[in-house]
């Protein structure tokens, strides 16, 4: 079994999407290992998102994060990172394919409903980062 990381964002939570962004990812075969509701701060964004420091959209995304409450989890399935990436659908809700959770319930490219790891490397980061490893191995 693999296992990805997703983040059920401000927008979702804010929206009241979170029991059914949790459904549709369970109906879709995950397993959750580990999962909490937590704010950011934004130094724990800017570290978070630090692969894009250096973008046009790197301040507000940090603002946008920690507006409001986060979901984050651990998930686990066969294949759990690309799979999980289909299931979400592409990073602009616009471009996403029908029945995608970000077709579902995201606003703009920005505020996008849900993050998930690009890659098994990323996914071991990233769990690391919000779960210690007792919580979800
Ligand atoms: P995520 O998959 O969590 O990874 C980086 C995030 O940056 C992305 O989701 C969006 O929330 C945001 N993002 C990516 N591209 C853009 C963009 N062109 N403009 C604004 N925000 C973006």
């Amino acid at each position: 079994m693999s296992f990805t990381l997703t983040i059920i964002k401000p927008d979702a939570v804010k929206k009241n999407y979170t029991g059914k962004i949790i459904d549709d990812i369970l109906q879709a075969g995950f397993a959750i290992r580990a999962m909490k509701q937590l704010r950011l701060t934004t130094e724990q964004a800017r570290a978070f998102y630090e692969v894009h420091k250096e973008r046009p959209f790197y301040d507000d995304l940090v603002a946008f994060m920690t507006s409001g409450p986060v979901v984050a989890a651990v998930l686990e399935k066969d294949n759990a990172v690309e799979d999980f990436r289909k299931l979400i659908g592409a990073t602009n809700p616009a471009e996403a394919a029908e029945g995608t959770i970000r077709k579902k319930y995201a606003e703009s490219i920005q505020n996008n409903a849900v993050h998930g790891s690009d890659s098994p490397e990323n996914a071991v980061r990233e769990a690391g980062f919000f779960f210690s490893y007792l919580e979800w191995s």
